[in-house]
């Protein structure tokens, strides 16, 4: 290795290609701004974690007013409402009657793999596969991000802004010391038992599914592959069940009363955790999180990445503020701007897993007390519609009307469904 590192600069150093960190480069590049950046892992990899699969409204307006729309409106699709059952019956939630927005099924690795096409597409720099990545001086305005190429180079990347995009366990959230910091976690006692099964779908709309076994979410991915959940023990080993027993527990927890999941071969198992996490302030001098690495929600719900997304459309218009008018003012105020809203997706995320999953500790007035909390939400208009605004999305901020992200917004807004 060289013990001189490569110099190089850029204006913000974009840590972690997730969509957070590759939807911030594209977006700044649509405004000539300059980025670079870096992950740790392949871009096989990244291609390939199977997330979730619901983008809100305003994610698609924004992929698809800035050019990110073809697969997504081809393959996606476009979900008005989901079924809610319990005691052995669906109830659907209208989202368009009840809000005037959809959201569509496009799973996360799709996004990530045409955000990697558009960015490698434009020339854009995006280094995989680096490692002993560190950020400093980001109390300074020439902060700096020192990594290791794949080939064994050692960089030292000089930039104005960087941008800690690197998820949970990513190393840019450790560079706000404890003194300036406060972190709110949260653990439930359950786990999600995620199934990829080879089979027709069950269901045209996603099925959120209360049962006294526990959750279960029916969900899709193609018109031959299926996404399945259903509440487990945190702990629990998803390999030590056979495949008839998954089958079993997602029948004893969603069929009944005409309803009948169409099974096949499960492709794909694993457990996923529940937890809630909040990083407070996402900034620190020159360093400013997004998505992961500043927040984690629980799965219900599917906001993590349209909370991400949503981050990088106030943390752009902020960027393009700074860069082009030389003004700070909205890099100042980004994390108030931005944490609004990851307060809301807490409380949805926590809301909907507390009044769908058991608890084993609940005793009969708590089990009873939540069919009528479910039974308020899917019969009255003022219950689904709180619902239905939370699951398509709340508008993305509009702070600066000179922002590519303005512009997209508004486009999208204009085109018919
Ligand atoms: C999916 C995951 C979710 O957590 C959810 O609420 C809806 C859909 C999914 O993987 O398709």
């Amino acid at each position: 290795m060289n013990s001189h590192p490569r110099r190089t600069s850029t204006q913000v150093a974009v840590v972690g290609a997730g969509p957070a960190g590759l939807m911030l480069s594209h977006l700044l590049s649509l405004s000539g701004i300059d980025s670079i950046v870096i992950d740790l892992r392949e871009r096989a990899d990244i291609e390939a974690t199977i997330r979730a699969g619901i983008l809100e409204q305003g994610t698609v307006d924004l992929m698809t007013g800035t050019g990110l729309g073809d697969r997504l409106l081809a393959e996606g699709q476009r979900h008005e409402g989901i079924a809610i059952r319990s005691r052995g019956e669906s109830r659907r939630v209208d989202f368009p009657a009840l809000t005037g927005r959809a959201v569509h099924l496009y799973p996360q690795h799709e996004v990530l793999k045409d955000l990697i096409a558009a960015r490698l597409a434009a020339g854009g720099d995006v280094l995989f596969g680096v490692s002993d990545v560190s950020v400093h001086d980001v109390t300074t305005d020439t902060p700096a991000v020192r990594f290791t190429e794949a080939d064994g180079t050692r960089v030292e990347l000089t930039c104005a802004v960087i941008a800690g995009c690197d998820g949970s366990q990513g190393v840019t959230r450790t560079a706000i010391p404890a003194h300036a910091r406060t972190d709110y976690f949260h653990a439930y006692p359950h786990g999600w038992f995620g199934i990829l099964t080879e089979a027709p779908p069950s269901s045209e709309e996603l099925v959120y599914a209360h049962s006294d076994r526990g959750f279960a979410l029916i969900s899709s991915r193609t018109p031959t592959v299926q996404r399945m959940y259903f509440q487990c023990d945190p702990a629990e080993d998803a390999a030590a069940w056979s495949d008839e027993r998954v089958w079993a527990e997602l029948r004893a927890r969603v069929n009944g009363n005409g309803f009948e999941l169409e099974e096949g071969p499960i492709l794909q198992r694993g457990v996923i955790p529940m937890r809630s996490y909040v990083l407070d302030p996402m900034r620190h001098g020159r360093l400013f999180l997004a998505g992961d690495a500043a927040h984690t929600v629980p799965p219900t719900g599917a906001k993590g990445l349209n909370l991400a997304v949503a981050d990088i459309a106030v943390l752009c218009q902020a960027l393009e503020r700074f860069f082009h008018q030389g003004s700070a003012d909205l890099l100042e105020s980004y994390g108030r701007t931005a944490s609004d809203r990851v307060w809301r997706a807490q409380h949805f995320s926590w809301w909907m897993t507390s009044m769908l999953h058991t608890d084993t500790d609940a005793d009969a007035f708590g089990r009873r007390r939540q069919l009528g909390e479910i039974d308020q939400v899917t019969e009255s208009v003022a219950g689904s519609t709180f619902l239905a605004e939370a699951y398509t999305g709340w508008p993305i901020a509009h702070t600066n009307p000179d922002s590519v992200v303005s512009e997209a917004i508004t486009v999208s807004a204009n085109r018919a469904p």
